[in-house]
């Protein structure tokens, strides 16, 4: 518990002060009603016999009631406090959780499934959420002061051993059954991989893939999927809950007899004559209270929470020990590529894989060169563009941009150059954003009317402009009130809108992977006729099965075995008879006279 008070006090002060003074405000209360209790049972026959007066009386009653409201009125006020709180550590969870994943430079991170499952576990999916358990902590606190308030009545009233042995035993029990919690702890933390299976078929059948679901008929899979994940994660965690709730709950037995005992004592003291008729009516209330008060499943609630904190809290450790990035020397590439990008005898295998993607690359790009990449599915361009982005490090050799080996910078230089970049990702996001967002997204200004203008025409986002209800302010996901959604092509319309926009910005370096793959023959038309003029004064890399797309390029490699087998302009490899040739054979041949036999993967 003192660990998350700790936390509330972190992210918000005020909100943790006020959780604090009125659990302490509602145990103060709490103990002067079980006194007031007593001195009106005990007023009520002085009264009734005259030896009370009215006035007396009144007060006494005033006092009981007012006590009485305030015990009622405490509690919700607890709850909409502890509600604050959780809702403030809720964004605080969010930035703890989002900052480590989608930070650095680097991506190996986000597809390591030991660092995947440490997220899982600090989101704490399947009943652990750090923001329930905070909602909890007012409770166990303004149970625990309860507790010692009444604990200090009955004290007072009784023995202090009576009331030390009620405590004693109430903390007991709270820690016998939070040591439970421990193994169920253990036995969720093995399972977040399971869970996260589960979570797939979960979000398609929300909504990921609504056509697919339909046509292929699997929605049945898809729940027979989910049931099977979601039941072996929860399996070993709900075995170990019901010990949990069955062997944790064992000291209630010991709970009943103890206090039993001890309003038996009471009983025997009222005979005796030691203890007056207030002091018997209290110390009952006292007893009670501290029972009462004992709340072992509260503070399971709170150690699962805690269980979920300290997995968030190690999050970023884990990532650095795993995936560790540190500082290099200072190199600035705010302005590059100036000279060239050079790949030095590159290999590359992707984390936890067994295959080589690259052997012993080599390969120089000029600044101001427009460079084509052709190669089958597989070869490995998509690769080549994430190490030249830095995105990930070669396995061995070096990715040099004018000189500085993008492996020894740190993440804020590599970031730096990162913004240099502007892309368009073969699988590019669709943003559920305007249309304006989603190309100004990841630019370092907002567009103006002339750069939509501009824009538009080269990207060819001005041809669906005109269905678009609200123009460039219209939300391009259906989900919206008044959003719409684009076919394929007017998609990568956007991406290209996007990343040319990024180089007016002041990208340096543009990075068009398979631009045409969903254009209709006019836009891929307009998109080779103004090729050469989007890439004028920068250094670009064009990626297309479609060798209409990337012949006008300065000059084409092709990517084959892991390493780069023929380079040189369109004539020179058509000249050269070689591979570059023969894929190119093979597709002018199926425009102009259809089929033909042989294998090819363009
Ligand atoms: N994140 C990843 N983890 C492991 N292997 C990967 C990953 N991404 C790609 N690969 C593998 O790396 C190889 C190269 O993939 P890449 O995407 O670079 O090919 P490509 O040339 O772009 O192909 P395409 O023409 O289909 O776009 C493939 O064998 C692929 O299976
Ligand atoms: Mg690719």
């Amino acid at each position: 518990m003192l660990t998350l008070l700790r936390y509330g006090w972190r992210v918000a002060r005020g909100s943790t002060v006020i959780v604090v003074a009125l659990a302490v405000a509602d145990a103060v209360a709490q103990a002067l009603f079980t006194l007031t209790i007593g001195l009106v049972v005990a007023a009520v026959p002085a009264f009734l016999a005259g030896v009370t007066d009215r006035s007396a009386m009144v007060a006494l009653f005033a006092a009981f009631a007012a006590l009485f409201l305030l015990t009622k009125v405490l509690p919700p006020l607890q709850a909409a406090s502890a509600h604050r709180l959780g809702n403030v550590a809720g964004l605080d969870v969010y930035l703890r959780m989002a900052g480590p994943m989608a930070g650095g430079a680097r991506v190996a991170h986000v597809e390591d499934s030991v660092v995947l499952d440490q997220a899982e576990r600090a989101a704490g999916t399947g009943g652990y959420q750090i923001t329930w358990s905070l909602g909890q902590v007012p409770n166990l606190l303004g149970a625990r002061l309860t507790v010692l308030s009444s604990a200090a009545v009955l004290g007072a009233l009784t023995e202090w051993w009576i009331a030390a042995a009620l405590v004693v035993l109430v903390l007991a029990a709270e820690r016998w059954r939070v040591r439970f919690v421990r193994d169920e702890v253990a036995a969720w933390a093995t399972s977040t991989e399971s869970e996260r299976k589960a979570l797939y078929p979960f979000e398609l059948a929300l909504g990921d893939a609504p056509t697919e679901l339909r046509v292929f008929g699997l929605k049945d899979w898809l729940v027979r999927r989910y049931l099977r994940f979601w039941t072996s994660a929860m399996d070993e965690l709900w075995r170990s809950r019901r010990r949990g709730y069955l062997l944790g709950s064992a000291p209630l037995v010991l709970s009943v007899l103890v206090n039993a005992g001890a309003v038996a004592w009471v009983i025997v003291a009222a005979q005796s004559g030691r203890l007056g008729l207030a002091a018997v009516a209290s110390s009952i209330t006292a007893i009670l209270a501290i029972s009462g008060s004992g709340t072992p499943e509260i503070a399971a609630l709170v150690a699962r929470g805690v269980a979920a904190y300290r997995a968030m809290m190690e999050l970023p450790a884990v990532i650095a020990e795993r995936h560790p990035h540190p500082a290099g020397p200072a190199a600035d590439l705010g302005r590059a590529p100036a000279r060239q990008i050079r790949l030095e005898r590159v290999g590359f295998r992707y984390p936890g894989s067994d295959r080589d993607v690259f052997t012993d690359l080599d390969l120089e790009i000029g600044a101001g060169e427009a460079l084509g990449l052709v190669g089958v599915n597989g070869a490995g361009k998509t690769t080549l563009t994430k190490l030249i982005a830095g995105i990930y490090p070669p396995t061995s050799g070096r990715v040099l941009v004018d000189g500085v080996d993008l492996a020894t910078l740190g993440p804020d230089d590599l970031a730096r150059w990162q913004r240099q970049v502007a892309p368009i990702i073969q699988e590019f996001a669709r943003y559920p954003l305007s249309l304006d967002d989603n190309v100004a997204l990841g630019a370092r200004r907002p567009l103006t009317d002339a750069d939509r203008a501009r824009i538009a025409e080269r990207s060819g986002v001005a041809d669906l402009l005109p269905d678009l209800a609200q123009g460039w302010d219209t939300v391009l996901d259906k989900e919206w009130t008044g959003g719409t959604d684009l076919s394929a092509g007017q998609w990568q319309r956007v991406a290209l809108a996007r990343a040319l926009f990024a180089v007016d910005c002041g990208a340096k370096l543009l990075i068009l992977d398979e631009p045409a793959a969903a254009l209709d023959v006019r836009a891929e038309a307009r998109l080779v006729d103004q090729y050469l003029n989007l890439t004028a004064g920068i250094t670009s890399m064009i990626i297309s099965h479609r060798f209409s797309v990337v012949r006008d390029a300065d000059r084409i490699c092709v990517l084959d075995g892991g390493r780069i087998v023929e380079s040189g302009t369109h004539p020179e490899l058509i000249m050269l008879g070689g591979r570059y040739a023969t894929m190119f054979g093979l597709q002018a041949a199926r425009y102009t006279s259809g089929p033909v036999n042989g294998s090819g993967d363009e």
